[in-house]
């Protein structure tokens, strides 16, 4: 039986690609140290601002960074999926190449909302309406503990999944949140968000016994 957790859905692990790990050397501690821990596959998910970043340019700069990193990469780092870590603004459907910024392989947007709740618009939610069942994906909402409650059932009442950060499953305050989603099946990522603290693995066995029921989910994340 599955006890614990191998699949990272969200990291900052790819050097100069955004304001994560540092340099190759730092990438390699926190693979390194994911691996010993127990992860097996990474998803690599730099941020994309719509605001200030355009696709192409964003890729590229991306998949360069993931270029320069394999090379040194070895049996002890877990596999890297190319992702991406989108800020969902108003429209973002309509944006040319959104395409481009699902998970690799898959179907999956992994979105972030804006940290300022004032921004959490009716015509937000319905930008994720339509992302989900206009145009067909898979959405993930990012660190789900870092909004109110109505904003996190809100994305779930729309159908999207919840990937909740191994710091914040492991926070007392947070308790009854994380056991209230999980009850309801809406957790279906679990993510170290590291971006230069590769301690953060050192919470993955206690996150594994909080979020085990749905262990098998968190670590095959699918498209339905
Ligand atoms: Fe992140």
């Amino acid at each position: 039986m599955m006890d614990t957790i191998t699949f990272d859905f969200h990291s900052h692990i790819l050097p100069g690609a955004d304001h994560g790990a540092s340099d190759t050397a730092e990438a390699m501690t926190i693979l390194h140290t994911a691996f010993e821990a127990g992860i097996e596959t990474m998803a690599a998910t730099p941020h994309f601002y719509p605001h200030r970043h355009r696709v192409d340019d964003f890729l590229k700069r991306r998949n360069a960074a993931y270029d320069r990193l394999r090379e040194h990469l070895d049996e002890k780092t877990p596999k890297i999926l190319l992702g991406v870590e989108v800020l969902i603004c108003p429209g973002i459907d309509n944006m040319e190449g959104i395409e481009k910024l699902t998970l690799e392989g898959t179907n999956i947007l992994l979105l972030e909302l804006p940290f300022v709740v004032s921004e959490h618009t009716d015509e937000l939610f319905e930008t994720v309406e339509r992302l989900i069942y206009d145009n067909g994906y898979t959405v993930f909402m990012a660190h789900a503990n870092r909004y109110p409650t109505a904003s996190v059932e809100r994305m779930a009442s729309l159908g999207a999944k919840l990937q909740l950060n191994l710091e914040d499953i492991c926070s007392f305050g947070e308790r009854s949140r994380v056991k209230h989603w999980l009850e309801n099946g809406w957790v279906s990522a679990v993510g170290s968000d590291v971006h230069h603290d590769e301690k953060i693995f050192k919470k993955l066995k206690k996150s594994a016994r909080i979020v085990s029921s749905s262990l098998e989910k968190i670590n095959r994340p699918s498209e339905s």
